[in-house]
Parts: structure tokens; C-alpha cells; sequence
């Protein structure tokens, strides 16, 4: 049976580094606020003009040269991101021409928080099917352009951060190795309690001075629902993961979960009764990066030594949509 391997990770962190003491000068809010309610004790934003396809662009020349091949031998590439450089066209052709890929098919997945998992899923089924060899799947996002920093925006504004993190996922004919399941999941019910409403086809003029003016271009959340509803779906879909593989728990060598919320992985945690030893966590460095944020942790976890051959590693998100989704693989 031919499974798929992550062979190659990158990772591309902006250098400006934004404290919530940082952000106390801009809005009204606090470092104890910030860091009781989500972890969150730093971020990263980009320079002006720079867009998340060249931190996406950045990651993935790591994760190339992690797999030891060059850009030429990627034949696929999957750009997920919540915030393209243009709504379109979108940034896998922008990647691909970065990393100068003439005539190499480009695909853009725009699942929010779980988009990873959803391009890694649609990666994985390419390499068994017997499509492409080595396809290049990145997650990147700038998020400090879309949030508006001041108090009114406050509950989204201090949770976001900039960065980038790419895999590069190769064929393998290892049975016992690899990605051993995806897991993709939506419910449309809740569209409108995380999203970003301008410019979009329901408008005609799609963008006005007005809507500007009235700040309907900023995403806006219904946290609270947002956060029951993460701590539900996340152990039930890290619980099908396990079932699907005839694994328990205790088999799990390392969760990664999308870095949402520190208090939302404890009660992932608790309900599952796995050890916070077991899963990583990086949101108080770079807050949550939205579709970057499991290839970003899964590149620190390795070259922390956090990951060895054969363990069990396990994958989950949950986001706007909502749609949550997991993996898991056989390392
Ligand atoms: O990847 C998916 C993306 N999103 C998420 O995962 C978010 C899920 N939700 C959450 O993490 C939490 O709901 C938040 C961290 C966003 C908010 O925590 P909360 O405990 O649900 O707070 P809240 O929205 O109920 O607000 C409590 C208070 C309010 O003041 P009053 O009405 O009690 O006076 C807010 O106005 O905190 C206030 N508040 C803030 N205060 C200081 C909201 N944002 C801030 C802020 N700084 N940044």
C-alpha cells in the first residue's frame, strides 16, 4: 500500500516580535487579561507589504531543503491561508512562482484554523492515489492587517499573529509509516459566528466608503460559542482519529493541536485525560496563526526532539466555519 510521509518541515516566523504590553499602548486591554484568558504573551508581525505568500514561500524553502530535494521536485503544491496576498489569484500560484515552479499545479485551501489539516488530507489522498510523488503544503497567514487594533476590536485584535510553516509530503511505500488517517468535518450553522463579511459576491457595490467606514471589513467572533464548541470538537475528533486506528489515548506520543487558546488545549486535555506533557503548545510566543499554526509547532517539535520514529503524533484543529479536523500519523 502506498502511504504519504512528511519528509520536510519549515517554519518562518517575522522577526518584529508584539507583546500584550505592546498592545496595552494601543487598546484597552492588559497582559494579565491576555495571558489569563488565552496563554498569549508575545506574537509576531510582519513589515508592511510583506504578504502571507512570502512568509508561506519562506517556510517551504526549509522544508525543501529538511526533505534534502529542491524546489524542481515538488510537483504539487497546496497553499492554505485565511488571508491571501490578492483574493485572487491565490497564493499557491504566488509560491510557486516564488520558488520557481513554472507549469506545477496549484491548489489554495481556505478552511481557517483547521486548513492545514484539510490540505495535508487532500495531499495525503494524491500520493495514495498515485497522482503526485512530493507535493509542498504550506499554511500561512498575516493577520495584522485584517484586525483592527484598537479597544472596539479588542477581542479578536490581541489574539492573531503572523508566521508561516510548511511540510513537504512524499510517497512511501512504508505500510507502517506515514499519515495514517485524515478526518475533515464542517457545519455551515455557525458561518456567521467567526467570519469576515466584506468584500464579498452578497454585496452589490461588494466594498463601499460606507461598509469601510463602518468597519464591516474586520473579522468579528462570538467567542464564547466559539470556545464550547472548540472544547467538544476537538477530543471527539482526536477521539475518531484513535478509533479509526485502533489506538487509545495512551498510544498518543504527542498531540499538536491548532493554537487557539491555552485554556481551550487544557480542556482538550482534561476531557481526554492526556497529559499536557504530551501536547505542544507555543501559543504565548506567536498566538494563534490560524492555518500556519500546526506546521509551525510540528517544525519546533522535531527539532526539539520531541518526535521519534514511530511514535504516535496526532494532529487536530478547530475554526471558523466551524470546521475541525484531524490526523494521524505514524512517525
Ligand atoms: O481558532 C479559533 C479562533 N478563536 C478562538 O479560538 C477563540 C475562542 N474564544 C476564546 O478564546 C474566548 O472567548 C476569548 C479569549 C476570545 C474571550 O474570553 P471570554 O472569557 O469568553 O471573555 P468575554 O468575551 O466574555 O469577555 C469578558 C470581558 C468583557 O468585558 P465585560 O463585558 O465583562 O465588562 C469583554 O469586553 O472581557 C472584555 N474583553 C477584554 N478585556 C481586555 C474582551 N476582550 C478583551 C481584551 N482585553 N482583549
Amino acid at each position: 500500500m502506498r502511504r504519504s510521509k512528511i519528509i520536510g518541515t519549515g517554519r518562518f516566523l517575522p522577526e518584529r516580535v508584539v507583546s500584550n504590553f505592546d498592545l496595552e499602548e494601543l487598546m484597552d486591554t492588559s497582559d494579565k487579561w491576555i495571558t489569563e484568558r488565552t496563554g498569549i504573551r508575545n506574537r509576531r508581525f510582519v513589515e508592511d507589504g510583506t504578504g502571507s505568500s512570502e512568509l508561506g514561500y519562506k517556510a517551504a524553502i526549509k522544508a525543501i531543503e529538511k526533505a534534502s530535494l529542491s524546489p524542481k521536485d515538488i510537483d504539487f503544491i497546496i497553499a492554505a491561508t485565511i488571508m491571501p496576498d490578492y483574493f485572487f489569484p491565490g497564493n499557491g500560484c504566488l509560491i510557486g512562482q516564488m520558488l520557481g515552479l513554472p507549469g506545477v499545479g496549484a491548489l489554495d485551501v481556505r478552511n481557517q484554523c483547521s486548513g492545514f489539516i484539510y490540505a495535508l488530507s487532500i495531499a495525503d489522498s494524491f500520493i495514495q492515489n498515485g497522482v503526485y510523488d512530493n507535493i509542498l503544503v504550506v499554511g500561512s497567514e498575516v493577520h495584522s492587517v485584517m484586525h483592527k487594533m484598537t479597544t472596539k476590536w479588542r477581542d479578536t485584535a490581541v489574539l492573531f499573529g503572523d508566521g508561516g510553516g510548511a511540510v513537504v509530503l512524499a510517497s512511501s511505500e512504508d505500510e507502517n509509516r506515514g499519515i495514517l488517517s485524515t478526518h475533515l468535518h464542517a457545519d455551515g450553522a455557525y458561518a456567521r459566528d467567526l467570519w469576515l463579511e466584506i468584500p464579498g459576491s452578497k454585496q452589490n457595490p461588494w466594498l463601499t466608503k460606507d461598509m469601510i467606514d463602518d468597519e464591516r471589513h474586520h473579522p468579528k467572533m462570538n467567542g464564547k460559542k466559539v470556545f464550547k464548541h472548540a472544547v467538544k470538537r476537538f477530543p471527539e475528533v482526536i477521539e475518531e482519529a484513535l478509533e479509526k486506528n485502533s489506538l487509545t489515548v495512551d498510544d498518543i506520543s504527542l498531540l499538536i493541536p491548532h493554537q487557539s487558546n491555552l485554556r481551550i488545549t487544557q480542556a482538550v486535555a482534561k476531557r481526554l485525560g492526556l497529559g499536557m506533557d504530551k501536547i505542544y503548545s507555543n501559543i504565548d510566543r506567536y498566538g494563534n496563526t490560524t492555518s500556519a499554526s500546526i506546521p509551525i509547532a510540528l517544525d519546533e517539535a522535531i527539532e526539539e526532539e520531541r518526535i521519534k520514529d514511530g511514535d504516535i503524533v496526532i494532529f487536530a484543529a478547530f475554526g471558523a466555519g466551524f470546521t475541525w479536523a484531524s490526523a494521524a500519523i505514524r512517525w
